[in-house]
């Protein structure tokens, strides 16, 4: 048995840190073996002492007040699984501060404070890793940071989203409705408490602000960039975009452009080829696709959250922590090297093409005004497909444009709201192109 002991310790014992615990305590004597460092579990803070757990543990290593943990002396490293942002915050910078490690699941902590927290734990000269707050065990951090390092990244794009790519999956399969599905995800305990998180785009956003700071050295601010979700797509879309052989799925895409260093992001639906790994990736399965200018693309796909697979990813960051602990090596960087070279590209910077799918009432002439009013915004049609909706006296016009830029198409879509005879707020989706790497 090692005589060196490393003591951590847990902020919140829910999903996640009981996963980490029992993975922890299960894998107890291979983490010696390779650390040279018995790691010994010391504590876990939780709000209720008395909520049944799936792992007992002895009750003496459970406590309501987390400071007992940040404030031990004894404890070297901390695990903050608790999630949200306060105490979350004061908690984590309470611990770097005093010189412990850190590792993190929390990406809403990272994506709102991450500056400050980055900034903190380097002049502490502490490790803090938060592989787990990115599509949960596959390890994408570790890659864009040191197993890409040789890389400037044109496109990094992907499902970040295990729940809402459950939804559209079993949408399309089935040819189930949205409410349908999203009622049997949140019974199967898929869907987060605060729903939006999951259907508006939210917490795919969270992961791609991290994944975009990683990349290319930006902060995107909230509201900087488009969020969109899942709750307007209907059957039809999915429908529609198979005989476009594409399939439509949550995507966030962090695209630069290396003529001016402009990186366009974003988070929404679009239709993606079926040549795609990323559209052939199904159900909670989470895939991200990365292209480097000196590796080219590669694809990761895995489980992106429950509790086994984000354990692994946290364990991953506590046996490098152990390794800083040890003296192997220092911390990683993680202010990024290039601060301040890549910018927020603009939306009239942003290209591409889209699908629309309007409601309309079944007169005739009303697709020409359709188009008129796209081109008055510099939009022309592609393809067009026109159906009858006959219990509304209505069609369903989708159709597909040629590339035009975000700000024009916002226009043209705000034009056709208020256009005579379009009866629905209209379904907008991006066509996703992976060779776009030029803009
Ligand atoms: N679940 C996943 O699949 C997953 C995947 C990737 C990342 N994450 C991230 O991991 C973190 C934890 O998620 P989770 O799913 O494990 O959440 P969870 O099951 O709700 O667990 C949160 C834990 O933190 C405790 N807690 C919350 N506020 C506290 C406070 N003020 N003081 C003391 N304890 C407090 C809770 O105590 P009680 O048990 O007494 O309520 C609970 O034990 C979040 O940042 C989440 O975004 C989760």
């Amino acid at each position: 048995m090692s005589e060196k002991v490393v003591k951590v310790g847990l902020l919140g014992f829910g999903v996640v840190g009981q996963g980490a615990w029992k993975h922890l305590t299960q894998g107890e004597a291979g983490l010696e073996k390779l650390l040279g460092v018995r790691i010994e579990l010391a504590k876990a803070s939780v709000r209720d002492l008395k909520k049944t757990r799936d792992l007992s543990i002895p009750s003496e290593k459970l406590t309501t007040d987390s400071w007992e943990i940040v404030d031990d002396p004894e404890i070297d490293l901390v695990c903050e699984l608790m999630g949200g942002i306060n105490p979350a915050r004061e908690l984590t910078l309470a611990a770097i501060a005093k010189g412990k490690h850190v590792v993190t699941a929390n990406k809403a902590l990272i994506c709102e404070h991450g500056a400050e927290i980055f900034q903190a734990a380097e002049t502490s000269k502490v490790h803090y890793g938060f592989e787990a707050s990115v599509a949960g065990g596959i390890p994408i951090i570790k890659a864009i940071r040191e197993s890409l390092v040789a890389n400037d990244f044109k496109l990094i794009y992907g499902i970040l989203n295990g729940t809402s790519n459950y939804i559209l999956t079993r949408m399309e399969k089935e040819g189930a409705p949205f409410d349908e599905v999203l009622a049997a995800a949140t019974e199967l305990g898929y869907v987060e408490a605060d729903e939006a998180l999951d259907l508006d785009g939210f917490d795919a956003a969270h992961k791609a602000v991290i994944l975009a700071y990683l990349a290319h050295g930006i902060w995107a601010p909230e509201g900087g960039f488009p969020i969109e979700g899942i709750r307007r797509i209907s059957t039809e879309d999915l429908q529609a975009a198979g005989k476009l052989n594409c399939k439509v799925k949550l995507i966030a895409v962090i695209r630069r452009d290396f003529e001016t260093n402009g990186v366009a992001l974003g988070v929404y639906p679009a239709l993606v080829p079926m040549s795609e790994v990323i559209a052939r990736t199904d159900g909670v399965y989470n895939g991200i696709s990365v292209t480097g200018d000196v590796l080219g693309t590669t694809v990761l796909t895995g489980r992106g959250a429950g509790q086994d697979p984000t354990a692994s990813s946290v364990i991953s960051d506590v046996v490098d922590a152990v390794k800083v602990i040890r003296g192997d090596k220092p911390p990683p960087k993680l202010l990024h090297t290039h601060e301040g070279v890549c910018r927020l590209a603009s939306p009239s910077e942003v290209e591409g093409s889209f699908y629309l799918r309007l409601t309309v009432e079944d007169k005739p002439g009303q697709l020409a005004r359709v188009a008129d009013t796209l081109a008055d915004q510099g939009v022309s049609i592609a393809t067009v497909l026109q159906s009858g909706i006959p219990e509304r006296s209505a069609a369903s016009i989708i159709l597909t444009t040629h590339a035009t830029n975000e700000h024009s198409i916002s226009m043209a879509i705000d034009a056709l709201e208020s256009l005579s005879g379009v009866l629905d707020k209209p379904v907008l989706l991006r066509m996703f192109d992976p060779n776009n790497h030029s803009k």
